[in-house]
């Protein structure tokens, strides 16, 4: 064991998502095993750390964790410590704490900072490096968004749940001969509906990045009838768009510095087939489903990697990165170059490409390549 006397802090953001506690539960065992470093858990993400809420995480503490949903820190999407919202009467202000977070910090005897979120985490902390916190980055998120891994993790175990439920939903179908619309998480990209379209046997699948043709969706539905499959499956994405139309939103929250919660879509995509083609809907939106239980394998395995890469880059003092996973290694990125972007599905990605091979309809109209309709209907 390489001694080390370093005292570390880790925190979790954003929204949970299964493997949270895994890669808790990998830091801490890597710390106190190969370093003997000490761990202190902020609570709720960076509001612990500027509320000076922690706990210490000794390694009985995070036995038990490897399988479990959600997080033993809590979590916060609302704790940006340059925008940190703060009730005033009946009002939010939004103030700047990032110099009570270090003050906290430095107070503490840390020494460095393991912070496991998506986007909104890691532009925060890419800020707080520039702040000087010497910090590791673990890109989590299920909505799988976050440039510069080849997989978040979480992402996994949400397509899990979702195939399962897409599963389920196919007896319905069959039995009722009816149109089934499932409504997916992913925000503004489209892997968690792309996948798990894929993986539950979708026959139309719809995502962010491609602004549904109404009319083509409406022809599969009815070719499908023509040769007596007379059921279909939607697999929708929540940051879906008819082309010409919007997203929709469900709800504005206006602490958060991500306000837009979307969700809904699937009813008004509902209404529209029912009215076209005059055949009976249904709707089930799996919303924060996605973001439960246990992790999948692939995830315990993944976040456990991170956990243990993000603890040997803070034993060896390599701060202000991201552990990524890169064609199966761990690799790292710089936090800057993650922060505020975004990673959307691409038209020549081999799970589009096969997508497009079994006939799945993408809402494309027929005879056009994707990235041409997607052009024309932008113009
Ligand atoms: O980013 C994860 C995610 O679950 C998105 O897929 C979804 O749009 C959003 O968070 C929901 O946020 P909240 O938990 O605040 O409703």
């Amino acid at each position: 064991m390489a001694i080390s006397r370093k005292r570390v802090g880790i925190l979790t953001g954003g929204g949970d998502c299964p493997g949270l506690n895994a890669v808790i539960r990998a830091v801490v065992k890597t710390a106190h095993n190969d370093y003997g470093m000490e761990i202190v858990g902020f609570k709720d993400g960076y509001e612990g750390l500027i509320e000076n809420r922690y706990m210490n995480l000794d390694y009985r503490s995070v036995s038990g964790l490897l399988s479990m949903g959600g997080t033993i820190l809590g979590t916060s999407n609302r704790a940006d410590p340059f925008n940190f919202p703060v009730l005033q009467g009946d009002e939010y202000v939004y103030l700047d704490r990032s110099s009570q977070a270090v003050l906290n910090f430095e107070q503490l005897g840390l020494d460095a900072l393991i912070a496991i979120g998506g986007d909104g985490t890691m532009s925060a902390s890419a800020a707080m490096a520039k702040k000087g916190i010497p910090i590791v980055g673990v890109p989590k998120t299920i909505d799988n968004d976050l440039v510069g891994t080849d997989v978040t993790f979480g992402f996994d175990s949400a397509v899990v749940t979702a195939t399962e439920a897409i599963d389920k939903i196919h007896t319905t179908a069959q039995s009722h001969h009816r149109v089934m619309i499932v409504e997916v998480m992913g925000r503004y990209a489209g892997w968690i509906s792309l996948y798990s379209g894929i993986a539950g046997g979708g026959d139309i699948v719809l995502i962010p990045e491609i602004p549904y043709d109404l009319e083509c969706i409406c022809e599969k539905i009815r070719d499908r009838n023509a040769s007596g499959k007379n059921f279909s499956i939607v697999v929708v994405g929540e940051g879906a768009k008819p082309q010409g139309g919007d997203m929709v939103v469900a709800k504005m929250v206006e602490n958060s510095p991500e306000k837009i919660r979307l969700g809904g879509i699937s009813h008004q995509l509902a209404a529209q087939i029912e009215g076209i083609t005059g055949i009976e809907c249904r709707v089930t939106i799996l919303g924060h489903l996605l973001r439960g239980g246990v992790p999948s394998a692939f995830d315990r395995l993944l976040a456990t990697r991170f956990g243990g890469d993000a603890t040997h880059r803070v034993a060896n003092d390599d701060y202000g990165k991201l552990v990524v996973l890169k064609n199966n290694e761990m690799d790292v990125l710089d936090l800057q170059f993650v922060a505020g972007k975004q990673r959307l599905v691409t038209f020549d990605h081999p799970v589009v490409k096969a997508a497009e091979s079994l006939g799945v309809c993408l809402g494309v109209p027929e005879g056009l390549s994707i990235a041409d309709y997607v052009e024309k209907v932008k113009a």
